[in-house]
């Protein structure tokens, strides 16, 4: 990485953005500047950043002039406002939002997966949905041996999904109950403090909510297999931070358990995590802040000889969404992709 590059953060003050300033800090991301950008509630606050402290501006029209990447994580409908304004300034738009991601002429990036679909941006990449770059993340080295051909996925969602507020009110919530009080829910519909519910996302009129099909379509897109079978139930739960999956993955031969744990053990961004003695597999406790997703007890599917299942963790503020577009970043800076060299989207 020889130039360095001049960046803003849209949604700096949010969960995801907070990990952002962090992870360019930590990795030593070649920034030549970094603007902090979020809504009008956040005027006159500052974040700390290499030992300086940064104001955070309400975004406007002039928030993207000399900016080279816009690292965006506010919400669908504020990137959508945005982020065709910033790619008309100028800049790359590396979007956290579900916005753009089935858009044809935007590619969807898991850098573990699909590097090379980065260098057909025009403009905007989008970062794919956090259950979906964990799954993806645990089950592409596989699929490279032996093609999938169906996955059945059930999540076990954290707060931190919805944002930072959301987390918030699980801690809230939690407190009250052990109060003795009823927890009034504001961000979530229902109580999450000792409870789940299916996530709460729109319902499809499949009968799916749309967390679940961005797994089935988000993940068809990154594997490159838009007739990949795959069905998933996504359940919220009263974790803080870090999502966990259930994946039964179906072959159309048997793949011996032990060739599955040797290329997991040596794939890219997976931690293996089995003891098997000790009953001790991943955890979102032990996932929360970690690079890593978390990947164990995987075993033979009784029910089908073609079958395998495994279990995850994963931190979906990381892996989930900051590191892969961090990662997708320090992608368009190594291969000199920062620059558009097609026309721009419509905006
Ligand atoms: P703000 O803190 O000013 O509301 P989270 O996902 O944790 O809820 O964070 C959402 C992020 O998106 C926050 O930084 C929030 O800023 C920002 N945001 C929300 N709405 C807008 C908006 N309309 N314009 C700019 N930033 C926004």
């Amino acid at each position: 990485m020889s130039d360095s590059y001049r960046v803003a953060i849209l949604g700096a003050t949010g969960a995801v953005g907070t990990e952002l300033l962090e992870l360019l800090e930590s990795r030593q991301f070649p920034l030549a500047d970094l603007k902090l950008l979020a809504s009008p509630r956040s005027a006159g606050r500052k974040m700390s950043f290499r030992g300086e402290e940064l104001p955070v501006e309400p975004v406007s029209d002039r928030s993207f002039d000399n900016i080279d990447l816009v690292l965006a994580s506010a919400g669908g409908s504020t990137s959508k406002l945005w982020a065709p304004k910033a790619v008309e300034a100028g800049a790359v738009v590396i979007d956290n939002s579900s916005a753009f991601r089935m858009q044809a002429d935007v590619p969807l990036v898991v850098p573990e997966v699909n590097p090379e679909a980065a260098a057909t941006h025009r403009g905007i990449i989008a970062n794919p949905n956090c259950t979906t770059i964990l799954m993806a993340v645990a089950v592409w080295p596989l699929h490279q041996v032996q093609p999938v051909q169906r996955i059945v996925a059930a999540t076990y969602q954290s707060a931190s999904g919805a944002g930072a507020r959301a987390m918030e009110e699980v801690k809230v919530q939690s407190m009250a109950i052990l109060q003795g009080e009823t927890p009034k829910p504001e961000v979530f519909p229902y109580p999450l403090a000792f409870n789940l519910f299916p996530h709460n996302s729109p319902m499809t009129e499949l009968g799916y909510c749309e967390e679940e099909m961005k797994m089935v379509k988000e993940t068809r897109k990154i594997f490159g297999a838009p007739e990949l079978r795959i069905t998933a139930t996504c359940i919220r739960v009263p974790v803080l931070r870090a999502h966990s999956e259930a994946l039964n993955i179906e072959f159309s031969e048997p793949f011996p358990v032990e060739k599955a744990r040797e290329i997991l053990a040596k794939a890219a961004g997976v931690q293996l995590v089995e003891d098997w003695q000790a009953n001790y597999f991943p955890m979102p406790i032990e996932a929360s802040g970690r690079d890593e997703v978390l990947v164990g007890r995987i075993r033979q599917d009784i029910s089908n000889p073609n079958g395998l299942e495994l279990w995850l963790s994963g931190d979906q503020i990381r892996k989930g969404a900051a590191l892969n577009a961090v990662q997708i970043a320090e992608l368009l800076a190594t291969k000199n992709l920062m620059k558009r060299s097609k026309p721009v989207l419509a905006s």
